[in-house]
């Protein structure tokens, strides 16, 4: 193996003055940011050479404190001598491409491309781990929180069934800015003026983004194989300032809840097939709960361990340098040699129906027997009121309420909500959102 292919580790011996070369694919807020933090703290055993972007002449910086070769050519990269490739374009395509011949080459691979290691995560590391390279990935759930390294190091000696997390710093952005009084469109606008939103937000606030995330953390934590699609992801775009008023009387706020935990059934009769309870959306969680503490763009992750109960890791979830801080944080790991811990993992199907306390707000235009008609139709389905919330001040023609419901399955609240949702007096669809109890049962 020739040195600059090698990523074992280069630092066993310290009078070994080998470097590992590395290539960045992709110089744009994160690919600067790891240029950056190279250039700065001059990691031993490291040394950047290789910088590609399209139009590389425009990505030029006078900052950098080695010579390094800037080039618009993707395959004169990856067939170079630099050992480790850095995927920062993001996206599946070419993206995965790249990483494909690059571990093939038997080099390894950095990258924060979550959307890529959902989707092909599994056949890459196989790829990689066939190939005597390695594939790290720390900076693509929670950026620059240590969830990923955490789990595979730090909680790998644990059984891990539930993980539950604020996995979008954008949404938590939004949602806790509306809860100081903001509406939804201002709360948008301003995470776009301060560059947290896209100008199309919909991976963001439709939840794809942390289902994504949340199919790679029910790999490593729960070793469940899930695919991202099958999560189902609520929309935080119908939450409005009522919500959080009535959220407030039931002493709860509201946060984009990812949720995976591992359900003590199977997937069928005799299959052995695990099966993952996961979903992703707006949820009430109670004001003493550590999701309602967090806020901007913060993420937050509490694994929970058979022996080791809960784990909570927290801290800035995206962003140039903190996400960059985990890329170097891998290459650093691939410089010292450290292996990660591998993963078992098998293929699981996913369920949503998970037994909770629901939140469900009506707006009606006002007529005697609506509450009995909507207490008929979830009765038929075995649902329990807890509570009705009406708060005054509102007019008779667009009238907000409020009522929980008990633990029901997500699927019976779904059948009793389809009858509900026929009625005359509704003037839009019934929002319901699932109550995280601290103690929410797993199984
Ligand atoms: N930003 C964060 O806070 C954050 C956090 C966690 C993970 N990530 C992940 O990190 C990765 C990079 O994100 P980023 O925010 O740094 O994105 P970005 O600012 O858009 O940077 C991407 C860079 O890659 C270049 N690029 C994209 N496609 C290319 C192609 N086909 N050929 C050549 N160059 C190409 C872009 O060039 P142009 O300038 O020409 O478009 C740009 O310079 C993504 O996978 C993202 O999901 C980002």
């Amino acid at each position: 193996m020739s040195e600059s292919k090698s990523s074992s580790s280069v630092l066993e011996n310290p009078a070994d003055a080998r470097v590992l070369k590395v290539a960045i694919l992709g110089f744009g807020t994160v690919g600067a940011s790891v240029a950056r933090i190279l250039c700065d703290v001059q990691p031993r055993g490291l040394e950047l050479t290789h910088i590609f972007n399209r139009n590389v002449a425009r990505k030029r910086v006078d900052w950098l404190s080695c010579p390094v070769m800037w080039s618009e050519d993707a395959e004169q990269v990856l067939h170079s001598d630099a050992g480790i490739i850095v995927e920062l374009a993001g996206g599946l395509d070419p993206a995965g491409k790249w990483i494909r011949t690059a571990l093939e080459a038997g080099k390894s691979v950095v990258t924060a491309n979550k959307k890529l290691i959902a989707a092909h995560g599994v056949e890459l590391e196989q790829l990689a781990a066939s190939r005597g390279g390695q594939l790290l990935y720390g900076a693509a759930v929670a950026g620059g929180i240590p969830v990923i390294p955490g789990l595979r190091q730090g909680l790998a000696g644990d059984k891990c069934n539930r993980i539950e997390g604020i996995l979008n710093g954008t949404c938590n952005f939004i949602l806790s800015k509306m809860e100081a009084g903001a509406e939804f469109a201002e709360a948008l606008q301003e995470a776009q003026r301060l560059g947290f939103a896209e100008a199309d937000p919909t991976e963001d606030v439709a939840g794809y983004d942390a289902r994504a995330k949340l199919t790679i953390l029910s790999r490593i934590a729960l070793g469940a194989e899930i695919e991202f699609e099958q999560v189902p992801a609520g929309s935080i775009v119908p939450i409005g300032a009522i919500d959080f008023a009535y959220a407030r009387e039931l002493k709860c706020t509201i946060r984009q809840i990812s949720r995976a935990q591992l359900s003590s059934e199977s997937s069928g009769a005799g299959t052995g097939i695990p099966r993952v309870q996961a979903t992703v959306g707006p949820m009430l969680v109670p004001e003493a709960s550590p999701f309602a503490w967090s806020r901007g763009t913060e993420n937050m992750v509490i694994v929970t361990g058979k022996y080791g109960g809960d784990t909570v890791f927290s801290g800035h979830g995206a962003g140039g340098h903190p996400t960059a801080v985990a890329v170097v944080s891998d290459l650093m790991a691939m410089a010292h040699g450290s292996r990660a811990v591998a993963v078992a993992s098998q293929r699981a199907t996913v369920t949503g129906d998970l037994s909770l306390r629901h939140y469900i707000r009506f707006i009606v235009k006002d007529r005697p027997g609506i509450v009995a008609e909507i207490a008929g139709g979830l009765a038929r389905q075995g649902i329990n009121i807890g509570a009705l919330l009406q708060r005054p001040g509102y007019p008779e023609d667009r009238l907000p309420f409020v009522v929980t419901v008990e633990p029901c399955s997500t699927s019976a609240l779904k059948r009793a909500l389809d009858e509900v949702g026929k009625l005359d007096c509704l003037i839009e669809a019934p929002l319901q959102l699932q109550i995280l109890e601290p103690e929410s049962p797993i199984g």
